[in-house]
C-alpha cells in the first residue's frame, strides 16, 4: 500500500495515556481525533476541560482545541472512520480471577472490523498481556468483512503520571512492534517530527547522549518490552524497601545505601526511593498481570511474586510505625499528609494511602486528612464523616489538634510548612515519615519525634 500525505491519528480512549498521547501528536503537528465511549467525559474534553489533573494538560488541551489539530468525536466508530492509524488507548484493569480484563481491548476490536472504511493501521498502546496484538488481529479479521486491510502494532507507553507530557516529548525511547513494513513506515513517519524536535534540542535523555531513542521490534516483545520495564521497576522499589527495613534493624541509613549502589551505572539511583511502597494503576496490577501471563507459559514468576508481597506488607509497617511512636493508635487524632500514590497527580488508584487510611479507621484513630489535589478522588472511597474523618483545606490545619502527623505522599508544597508552629499546634509533636520527605535532623532539632523509613 502507500502511504497516504493525509494521515490522520484517531485515538480511542481519552485516559491517562490516551489523552497525553493525543495532545502530544497533535502538538506534533498530526491532526488528531480523540473518542471516549463515557460520552460525558468526552464532552467534558471537547470543551476544554482536563477530567483529571496533570501539570500542563489543561493549557495543552485548550491550545490544541483552538487551533483544530485536535476534535473530539462524538463516538468511538466515527473516530475509527476519520482516522487512517488508530491508537488504541482503553483501558486493561485486573479481573477478578486475576487475569487481565480484556473485555475493552476486545469490544474496540469489534468496532474497529465494523468501521473499516479502507486502509487503518492499529496501533495498541494499552498495556497488554503478550501476544494480545496476535488476538487483536485474528478479531479485527474475523468481524470485518474482508474488503479492507489493516495492520496492527504495538506502541507501548512509558508515560508516567504527573509527568505524562513531558515523558511523551522527551522520551527515553519509542519502541514500536510491527509486523509489516508498512505499519513500520507509517509509525516512522508519525514519529518523524518528534526525533526531530528531539535531535534540534538535544535534551531528549537518549538523544542528548548522541543516541536515537527509537526501537523497532516485533508485535510479541515489544509487548514483553512493557510488562518487563513496569515489573523491574517494581523490583527495584522492593528491593530498597527490603534493604530499609534491615538498615532499620542494624542502625544504617537506606537513602545512603540507596546512592551508594545507584551510583553504579549498572544499578542507576532511580527508584531506590524506600517508604509507603508503590501504588497506582499501573505497578501493582501490571506485575500482578505478568506473573499470572507468564505462569499460563509455564514459567515460574515466584521472584515477581514475592515483589508484590513485599509491597503489600509495606502499608501494615507504617501502621506499626504509628503504634510504636504512640503506644495506642485508638483514639488519637491523626493527620495525614498525602493521598495521591505519587506527588502531582489527583490520582488515588491503589494508593498506598487507600490501605492505610483503612487500617488507620479499624485500629480506632481519627482522621484528619490533607492532599492538594487528590481528596475529590478520596472522597469516593471515604466520605466525610466528622469528626472521625474530616478532610483539611491545608496541610497545617490538617495537623492542628493531631496526636500525630503521617506523610504518604512526598507533595513538595510539604516541605514548605512552618514546623516550628506546626509542633506548637499538634496536642502530641510525632511525625512518621512514609515518603522520606523531611530532613530528621532538621525536624528533630524543632523537639519532633521523627520515624523515617530505613533511617536511623
Ligand atoms: C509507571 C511507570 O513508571 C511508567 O513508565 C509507565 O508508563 C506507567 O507506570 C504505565 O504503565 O502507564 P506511574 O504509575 O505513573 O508510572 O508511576 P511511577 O512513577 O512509576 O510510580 C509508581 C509508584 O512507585 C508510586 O506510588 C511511587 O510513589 C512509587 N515509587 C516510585 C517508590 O515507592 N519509590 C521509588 O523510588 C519510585
Amino acid at each position: 500500500m502507500t502511504i497516504s500525505a493525509n494521515i490522520k491519528i484517531a485515538v480511542l480512549g481519552l485516559g491517562h495515556v490516551g489523552l497525553p498521547t493525543a495532545l502530544g501528536l497533535a502538538e506534533l503537528g498530526w491532526p488528531v481525533v480523540g473518542a471516549d465511549d463515557d460520552q460525558a467525559k468526552a464532552r467534558r474534553i471537547a470543551q476544554g476541560e482536563a477530567p483529571f489533573y496533570e501539570p500542563g494538560m489543561a493549557e495543552l488541551l485548550q491550545r490544541q482545541l483552538g487551533s483544530g489539530r485536535f476534535q473530539v468525536a462524538g463516538s468511538v466508530p466515527d473516530a475509527v472512520q476519520q482516522g487512517t492509524i488508530l491508537f488504541v488507548c482503553v483501558g486493561t484493569p485486573l479481573g477478578a480471577d486475576g487475569r487481565v480484563d480484556l473485555s475493552q481491548v476486545e469490544s474496540v476490536a469489534r468496532t474497529i472490523a465494523r468501521n473499516l472504511n479502507g486502509y487503518k493501521l492499529i496501533v495498541e498502546k494499552s498495556t497488554t498481556p503478550v501476544r494480545t496484538a496476535e488476538q487483536f488481529h485474528r478479531t479485527i479479521a474475523r468481524y470485518s468483512n474482508g474488503q479492507h486491510p489493516f495492520d496492527v502494532a504495538v506502541n507501548p507507553e512509558f508515560l508516567r503520571e504527573g509527568t505524562a507530557l513531558q515523558d511523551f516529548f522527551h522520551p527515553d525511547r519509542v519502541v514500536l512492534g510491527v509486523a509489516t513494513p508498512e505499519a513500520r513506515q507509517m509509525l516512522l513517519q508519525i514519529y518523524q517530527p518528534l526525533l526531530e524536535r528531539m535531535a534540534a534540542s538535544g535534551n531528549g535523555s537518549a538523544a542528548s547522549k548522541g543516541s536515537s531513542p527509537l526501537m523497532v521490534t516485533d508485535l510479541n516483545t515489544a509487548e514483553l518490552i512493557k510488562h518487563s520495564a513496569n515489573a523491574f521497576l517494581a523490583l527495584k522499589i522492593s528491593f530498597i524497601n527490603l534493604i530499609a527495613d534491615f538498615c532499620e534493624a542494624t542502625g544504617a541509613d537506606v537513602t545512603e545505601v540507596a546512592r551508594g549502589i545507584g551510583m553504579d551505572p549498572r544499578i542507576g539511583p532511580a527508584f531506590l526511593r524506600a517508604g509507603a511502597g508503590y501504588g497506582g494503576y499501573c505497578l501493582p496490577k501490571d506485575l500482578k498481570a505478568f506473573v499470572r501471563i507468564a505462569e499460563e507459559h509455564g514459567v515460574d514468576f515466584s521472584l515477581l511474586n514475592e515483589v508484590g508481597r513485599i509491597n503489600d506488607a509495606r502499608a501494615e509497617r507504617i501502621v506499626q510505625r504509628l503504634r510504636h511512636a504512640t503506644w495506642v493508635i485508638k483514639g488519637k487524632t491523626v493527620a495525614v499528609w498525602g493521598l495521591a500514590f505519587k506527588p502531582h497527580t489527583d490520582d488515588v488508584r491503589d494508593a498506598p494511602s487507600l490501605r492505610i487510611v483503612s487500617r488507620l479507621r479499624e485500629e480506632g484513630a481519627s482522621l484528619r486528612l490533607h492532599d492538594p489535589w487528590a481528596m475529590e478522588q478520596f472522597r469516593r472511597d471515604f466520605p466525610d464523616q466528622p469528626p472521625r474523618l474530616v478532610y483539611c483545606p491545608s496541610p497545617e490545619n490538617a495537623a492542628e489538634g493531631a496526636d500525630a502527623l503521617v506523610i504518604l505522599t512526598e507533595w513538595p508544597e510539604y516541605l514548605k510548612a512552618d514546623l516550628a508552629r506546626l509542633r506548637e499546634s499538634m496536642a502530641a509533636p510525632i511525625i512518621v515519615d512514609g515518603r522520606n520527605l523531611m530532613d530528621p535532623a532538621a525536624v528533630r532539632a524543632l523537639g519532633f519525634d521523627y520515624y523515617g523509613i530505613g533511617r536511623p
